[in-house]
C-alpha cells in the first residue's frame, strides 16, 4: 500500500466515522396523547395527557374522567384506563390502541369512571 493509499484510506475512514456520530438516527415514534374529560361525551374541562413511551401507572388526574379522546398513538403503545387510582387490573376500564382516522370520544368503558392510566409501549 502507497503512502497515497493509505492516506486516502484514512480519510475516507475518518469521513465515515465523523458522518456516522453526526448524523442523528429518527427516533422511534413512541408518542402519545389524549385527553380525559369528566363528561361522558368529552364535556367538560379537557384534562390533556401526552408523553413518549411507556409510562409507571398515572393516578395525578385532575378528576375522575368519564370518557377520552385520543389524538396519537404510535404504532405498539397502548393505553390502560382504570376504574381505580392505582392502576389495579381488577377494574380495567377500557384499553386505548393506536387507531387511524379522526378523534372520536369514548367513553371509558361500562363503569364510565376513570381513575389512573398506564402506557405500556413494545
Ligand atoms: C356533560 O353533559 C351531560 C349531558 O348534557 C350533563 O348531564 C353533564 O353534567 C355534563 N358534564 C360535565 C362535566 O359538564
Amino acid at each position: 500500500m502507497s503512502l497515497i493509499t493509505l492516506h486516502i484510506y484514512l480519510l475516507a475512514l475518518a469521513l465515515f466515522l465523523v458522518s456516522a456520530t453526526a448524523i442523528p438516527r429518527p427516533p422511534r415514534d413512541l408518542q402519545w396523547s389524549f385527553d380525559l374529560y369528566p363528561g361522558t361525551s368529552c364535556n367538560g374541562t379537557a384534562d390533556p395527557q401526552a408523553a413518549f413511551g411507556s409510562t409507571k401507572c398515572r393516578a395525578n388526574l385532575r378528576s375522575v374522567a368519564s370518557a377520552y379522546q385520543l389524538h396519537h398513538v404510535a404504532e405498539g403503545c397502548r393505553i390502560e384506563f382504570f376504574d381505580n387510582t392505582m392502576c389495579d387490573r381488577a377494574d380495567l376500564a377500557a384499553v386505548a390502541k393506536s387507531s387511524p382516522g379522526a378523534p372520536m370520544c369514548r367513553p371509558a368503558g361500562p363503569v364510565h369512571r376513570v381513575g389512573s392510566y398506564q402506557v405500556t409501549c413494545d
